[in-house]
């Protein structure tokens, strides 16, 4: 196993990393990583190929298993989340199936929140609950009801933050601790902060696992996963990832790659323009709430500045209007797409209300916050007095 943590690492900075760290594993003369599409490799002797076969994550033994483009991405992400070792998968749900399945077994118990991505909630609720896996889901932004779920047969306590659309937080120190404590695993989704803004790892959490699918990839064009942690943990979830096979294939490990390359420089633009966007709509008299953690009147504002060092390029917020009024925004905007996904280069809009209303009541939508007029943000990369003045002219049609 090639170690992914060298010293360089620690006194480089994020760009530096992401361009330079996984170089001696590109055993070829070209610059840019070549895209090894294959799905198996020769081995040259009996002796070779059983080291192939046996070692965990090899690059070079059949795809499933691994890939020298897995690696090269691998070890850059590893290195930006501060972890010995990384995993990638052919997608987000495929990095937190793969976790959870290597991590519970029949008669666990997992302490999670109220609010994660509805892929996640969906594996614990109706995926895990039918193999005798129980969850405790708690209001994340009260470290005290993760400590009042602990069982003693608790093996995982899960966090994400922040989580959609409300941008709420997770103390991730409080959860570190108390894990440690408790001799629990803890991961984060650290999809919508990235590395750039928040290393969970650095506050004691013991795994991150990301949507590659947003920020890391950046441009929309693939669908891919990450795990990182220390090496014994990444060995256990890549057992099960070669299990369930969730492989991220070569192409998109290389388009990752060239993702990865730029990531604090797009992840810092994010941040800016999303700070100008929301401080442009919470002045704006068609605005009656924005939520964003680096506004000062967010309620955990003062986390925020603890744990990230931005925060995000991920908003939401509510018209001064209805359900109708807010889709008349919404089709008002020029520049700015109605899409699923987020943490690309176009600015992307979700109206939740319209988009969950097959699948959760009135009744849910009261329960989790969110109102008919609110909308989620993921602000791209355009000029951000651009997407100001799209998102000015369209309130202002309202
Ligand atoms: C926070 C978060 N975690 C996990 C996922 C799942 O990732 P994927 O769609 O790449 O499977 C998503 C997808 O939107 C997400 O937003």
């Amino acid at each position: 196993m090639t170690e992914h943590k060298t010293d360089k690492s620690k006194t480089w900075g994020p760009d530096t990393i992401a361009i330079h760290i996984d170089k001696a594993l590109n055993e070829t003369t070209s610059l840019a990583p070549p895209i090894y599409q294959t799905s198996t490799f020769v081995a040259r002797t009996a002796d070779e190929f059983t080291t192939m076969a046996n070692e965990p994550q090899h690059p070079r033994f059949y795809t499933r298993y691994g890939n020298p483009t897995h690696e090269q991405a691998q070890a850059v992400i590893a290195a930006l989340e501060g972890a010995d070792k990384a995993l990638m998968t052919s997608s987000g749900m495929g990095a937190v199936s793969a976790i959870v399945f290597a991590l519970l077994e029949q008669g666990s118990h997992v302490v999670a929140q109220r609010v994660h991505y509805g892929g996640s909630l969906g594996i614990l609720e109706n995926v895990l609950s039918k193999f005798g896996v129980e969850t405790t889901f708690v209001d994340q932004t009260d470290p005290g009801a993760f400590a009042a779920a602990i069982r003693p047969n608790t093996r995982l306590i899960l966090t994400e933050t922040p989580t959609n659309p409300l941008m709420l937080l997770t103390d991730l120190k409080a959860v570190a601790a108390l894990g440690k404590e408790h001799g629990i695993i803890t991961v984060t989704d650290n999809t919508f902060a990235t590395p750039i803004n928040q290393r969970p790892l650095d506050l004691g959490i013991d795994l991150v696992f990301h949507s590659a699918t947003k920020y890391f990839g950046g441009h929309h064009d693939l669908v891919a996963g990450a795990v990182a942690g220390n090496a014994a943990l990444i060995e256990r979830v890549w057992r099960m990832s070669i299990a369930l096979g969730v492989t991220l294939n070569a192409f998109d490990s290389w388009l990752l790659l060239r993702g990865l390359r730029t990531l604090r420089l797009r992840v810092e633009q994010h941040n800016t323009n999303t700070l100008a966007v929301a401080r442009m709509l919470a002045a704006h008299p068609k605005v009656r709430q924005v939520y964003y953690p680096g506004l000062e009147d967010h309620p955990q504002h003062a986390l925020a500045c603890a744990q990230m060092s931005g925060f995000t390029g991920m908003l939401s917020f509510e018209l001064d209007g209805d359900f109708a009024a807010t889709e008349r925004f919404i089709a008002h905007l020029d520049l700015i797409e109605r899409a699923a996904s987020l943490g690309g280069i176009h600015t992307l809009i979700v109206h939740p209300a319209a988009m969950m209303a097959a699948v959760m009541s009135g009744e849910e939508f009261a329960k989790r916050g969110i109102k008919p007029s609110l909308v989620r943000l993921s602000v791209g990369l355009e000029n951000e007095q651009d997407i100001m003045a799209d998102l000015r002219a369209a309130l202002d049609a309202v």
